[in-house]
């Protein structure tokens, strides 16, 4: 049977990424704090940044886990504002933690697991590749990800493993309104810089990711879903 372990799937893009694969079949491991509420949806409670997650995620994907076709995807992640002055070095590790170090143990984890048409999907960001002001510990770690990425794909060589890296703009989600606030004026403007004048919805991106887990074609890349950011 395919397999998709997913990040952060309680919410959001991750959510609508796991149902997605529910729907063709895969089944569908979630790693978050709290549960999504999908009955095909097996939920394992880690918080990813704690000290003891990589014993904890070891110990569980090693018991409920056979080698496979594994399809891996690198999903959640936290968003503060902080900037390059003042960034309390405690908030950018936790930042690194769940952004960085925890696709890096999963990997270390689930690549010796995974068998030739297994991939691993990163998901960046717009500000994988362009900062911002005020997102420092998230702006870095979203570049991170791109260079986790690229050294995947060719640490991986001959294996018929491919990966990639989606890159959501605006969605509407949790995080974009935890970010933003829920003033309709900002969510608005916001929704303005696309071209189509609208957030992305989170099925947009789950089934951009879902194409990039099943493709290996566009190994190596980075693929953005942004619906076409009005450059100014
Ligand atoms: N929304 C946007 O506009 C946007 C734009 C660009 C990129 N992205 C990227 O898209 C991905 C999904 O974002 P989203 O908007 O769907 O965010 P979201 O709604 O806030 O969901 C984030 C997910 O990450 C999980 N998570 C956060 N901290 C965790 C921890 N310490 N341990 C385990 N799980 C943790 C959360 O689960 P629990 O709270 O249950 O632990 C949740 O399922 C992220 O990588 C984000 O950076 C989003």
């Amino acid at each position: 049977m395919r397999t998709l372990i997913i990040t952060g799937a309680s919410k959001g893009i991750g959510f609508k990424t796991a149902k997605l694969f529910a729907d063709d079949g895969y089944r569908v491991i979630n790693i978050s704090r709290t549960v999504a509420a999908d009955s095909r949806i097996e939920n394992h409670s880690i918080d990813l940044s704690g000290p003891d997650a990589e014993t904890i995620t070891r110990t569980l994907l090693d018991d409920i886990l056979e080698d496979g076709v594994l399809s891996l995807v690198h999903n959640a992640a936290r968003l503060i504002n902080d900037s390059a002055a003042d960034s309390i070095t405690a908030d950018f590790r936790s930042m690194l933690d769940i952004n960085v170090v925890a696709p890096h143990i999963l990997n270390q984890i689930l690549i010796p697991k995974m068998q030739p048409g297994s991939s691993i999907t990163y998901i960046g960001s717009t500000l994988s590749e362009k900062a911002v002001a005020n997102s420092y510990s998230y702006v870095v770690s979203k570049h991170a990800v791109v260079g986790m990425m690229r050294s995947t794909c060719q640490d991986l060589q001959g294996k018929q493993i491919h990966t990639s890296c989606v890159c959501p703009g605006f969605t509407d989600t949790e995080m974009l309104r935890t970010h933003v606030g829920e003033d309709q004026e900002i969510l608005d403007s916001i929704a303005s810089g696309s071209t189509f004048g609208r957030l992305v919805q989170p099925e947009e991106v789950a089934e951009t990711i879902k194409f990039a887990a099943t493709h290996p074609v566009i190994n190596g890349t980075i693929i953005h879903a942004n619906l076409g950011q009005i450059e100014n």
